[in-house]
């Protein structure tokens, strides 16, 4: 890569992680997922994985960085749902931080930023990185 990594021209910093799947990556589809619910996808492993979440509401999805802000550990760390029973946040399993689940906002809890958004779009009910 040329130039300030780190500048904002350069994207979020998501995109420079080495297992980030590419645009147009087909990350399964749309009825694969609990309607609402949550899918927790992961590219690569260890210390090296790249994960991410598909939330799915009817047949819009979006997706976020699997990434709490509150201490940077997995919303899914301690496994258990990820969606409060009324499908609208997403609640991390650490700390109990919830975000809306349409566009990641904080809502309540320790996190005092939201989740990284990540560009999804859906193809004939096929899921697409953006
Ligand atoms: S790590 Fe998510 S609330 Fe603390």
């Amino acid at each position: 890569m040329n130039g300030n990594p780190f500048a904002p021209e350069a994207g979020p910093a998501w995109r420079r992680h080495p297992q980030a799947p590419a645009p147009g990556t087909a990350l399964g589809r749309v009825d694969e997922i609990e309607d609402p619910g949550v899918r927790v996808l992961s590219f690569g492993s260890g210390r090296r994985v790249f994960s991410m979440l598909l939330v799915r509401h009817g047949d819009a999805v979006r997706a976020f960085l699997d990434a709490c802000p509150h201490n940077w550990l997995p919303l899914s760390w301690r496994g258990g749902s990820l969606l409060s029973e009324d499908g609208a946040r997403l609640v991390c399993s650490n700390h109990f931080a919830e975000f809306d689940a349409d566009d990641g906002r904080p809502v309540s809890g320790p996190a005092d930023c939201g989740l990284d958004a990540i560009p999804v779009r859906v193809e004939n009910g096929a899921i697409v990185m953006g």
